[in-house]
């Protein structure tokens, strides 16, 4: 039973890291001006997002499982207490849904009717991203202390990427390409 809590949060913390690559290689897939970045990002953005879907869906799978041995008494309640427990793993599940559905937006891009065009339902792994970080931070156990201030750097880096992307696309700033060599 200790070998599945472990395995579980091996794989919440690999799958979180490369969930926020996904994020980060998909805002960067249609950015203009930032040269190879830009490159890079177009050649990984797919094989990074389907290994992070993978590794979180075996933790998702772990993490029932070990929320159940919770449940049934089989291992001692964590210090924050069942309840609280149980509302921080509903979020990690409403965030694997919207990864879900974010996904299937591209992949079966003929699903979801008009304005849900593939673009907008592929957004919702921005929200997946926001669950999936609220759920890191309320469950995540003796991490915390390296953890929040993680998340919360993280997360400011994807803002601020985010915001160069819409200034460079707005003709404000001039990023790689921009450079003159
Ligand atoms: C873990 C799963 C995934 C995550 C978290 C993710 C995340 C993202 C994000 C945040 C963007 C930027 C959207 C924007 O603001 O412009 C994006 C763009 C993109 N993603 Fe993904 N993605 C995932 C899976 C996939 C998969 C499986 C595919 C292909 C089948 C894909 C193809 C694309 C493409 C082509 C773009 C650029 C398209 C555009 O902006 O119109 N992504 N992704
Ligand atoms: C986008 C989806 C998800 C992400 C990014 C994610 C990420 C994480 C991370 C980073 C941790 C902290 C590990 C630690 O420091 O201890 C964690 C813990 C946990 N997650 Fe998730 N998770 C997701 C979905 C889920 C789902 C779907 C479930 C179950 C239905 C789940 C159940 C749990 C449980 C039970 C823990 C606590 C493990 C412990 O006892 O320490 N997660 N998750």
């Amino acid at each position: 039973m200790d070998l599945v809590w472990y395995l579980d949060r091996a794989a919440g913390l690999v799958g979180y890291a490369a969930l926020y690559l996904a994020v980060l290689t998909g805002i960067l897939y249609n950015a203009e001006g930032f040269g190879s970045i830009t490159d890079t990002a177009r050649r990984i953005h797919i094989e990074v997002s389907v290994f992070a879907l993978l590794v979180l869906l075996a933790h998702g799978i772990l993490g029932v499982v070990d929320t159940w041995f919770i449940v049934v008494g089989e291992v001692p309640t964590p210090a924050y207490g069942a309840s609280y427990l149980l509302g921080g793993v509903a979020v990690g599940a409403g965030a694997f849904l919207l990864l879900i559905v974010g996904v299937l937006g591209f992949l079966d891009a003929r699903r979801f009717e008009w304005p849900w065009t593939p673009r907008v339902v592929h957004a919702f792994t921005y929200g997946a991203f926001v669950f999936g970080t609220i759920h890191a931070a309320a469950v995540g156990t003796d991490l915390v202390g390296l953890l929040r201030p993680g998340l919360i750097a993280g997360v400011v880096f994807l803002v601020y990427v985010l915001l160069l992307r819409t200034l460079a696309r707005l003709g404000i700033v001039s990023t790689a390409d921009g450079v003159s060599s």
